[in-house]
């Protein structure tokens, strides 16, 4: 059954939709008209609804009810780049909260960065429970002593001082099926779009390497991060509301580029 439904009255014969089909779904007809591919592999990327201006075009593959109108204004490219400069790994938080809420407003962001043929695999721990995400540090601490690799760390935990997740009250794991071959580059595109978004709404985040590999190597923290059996966690966020603003942006080393 075809999934691409025309309405050929509104349609404008203009081919946007078989221009933008990343996989080729749909050609044109013989009038111009839109056709579903013989054999059409559609990846339900939504393009060739969301480019019709003349919504002339349905496409049963998706959820039309998830469709989002476009932003009115978008921001110019120096206040994004300016959100990008400013964004710092944050390693002092407030001791306030991060509401449930704010959290999942983050991730409902996140769930629009790209992934490889569309797959949208990448799925989240999320904790905005102090108490659990101190936990989840006592548990990559442990996973330390363990190990017995950051010996300065673990002993600054037995000291008092949580130098895994900073004393950070809310953490993000993104994990990905352990099969799926871009498994990581997709989490981390999606906890950037995380990241950056966070920064915009007055948060403060920091890249936790500890827990992504911790959660990769401990039972107890997959258990606790409910990590599916068979996916792997492969990029984490402490998320809190920074104590410090920064005056300056630090300076990082220019560009290595060949250009050809
Ligand atoms: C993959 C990755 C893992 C990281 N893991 C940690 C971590 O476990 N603990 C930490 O304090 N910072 C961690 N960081 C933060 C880096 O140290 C930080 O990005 C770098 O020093 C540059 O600072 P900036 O993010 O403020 O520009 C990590 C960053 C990345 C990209």
């Amino acid at each position: 059954m075809d999934f691409i439904k025309v309405d050929d009255a509104a349609c404008k014969r203009d081919g946007m939709c078989a221009d933008v089909c990343p996989t080729g779904c749909i050609e044109l007809d013989a009038e111009g008209l839109p056709r579903q591919t013989k054999g059409a592999m559609c990846i339900a990327c939504g393009h060739c609804v969301a480019v019709c201006p003349h919504e002339a075009l349905g496409n049963s593959n998706l959820d039309a009810a998830g469709m989002l109108p476009l932003p009115e204004s978008l921001p110019d490219a120096a206040s994004v780049r300016g959100l990008m400069l400013s964004r710092r790994s944050v390693r002092v938080y407030k001791d306030t909260p991060v509401p449930a809420a704010t959290l999942a407003g983050l991730l409902d962001t996140a769930r629009h960065a790209p992934t490889a043929v569309n797959t949208q695999n990448v799925a989240y721990a999320a904790c905005a429970d102090p108490a659990k995400t101190r936990e989840a540090a006592r548990l990559c601490i442990e996973w330390l002593r363990g190990a017995g690799v950051y010996p300065h760390m673990v002993a600054a935990w037995d000291k008092g001082r949580d130098a895994a997740l900073r004393g950070a009250p809310a953490i993000v794991v993104a994990h990905c099926p352990a099969d799926y071959a871009w498994g990581e580059t997709d989490c981390v595109i999606a906890v950037s779009y995380l990241e950056l978004f966070a920064a915009a709404s007055g948060l403060g985040t920091c890249w936790a390497g500890l827990l992504t590999r911790a959660a990769q190597a401990s039972a107890d923290l997959a258990r606790l991060l409910a990590i599916p059996e068979g996916s792997v966690a492969r990029a984490a966020l402490m998320i809190g509301y920074p104590k410090y603003r920064y005056r300056a942006v630090p300076s990082r080393r220019a560009a290595k580029v060949t250009w050809l």
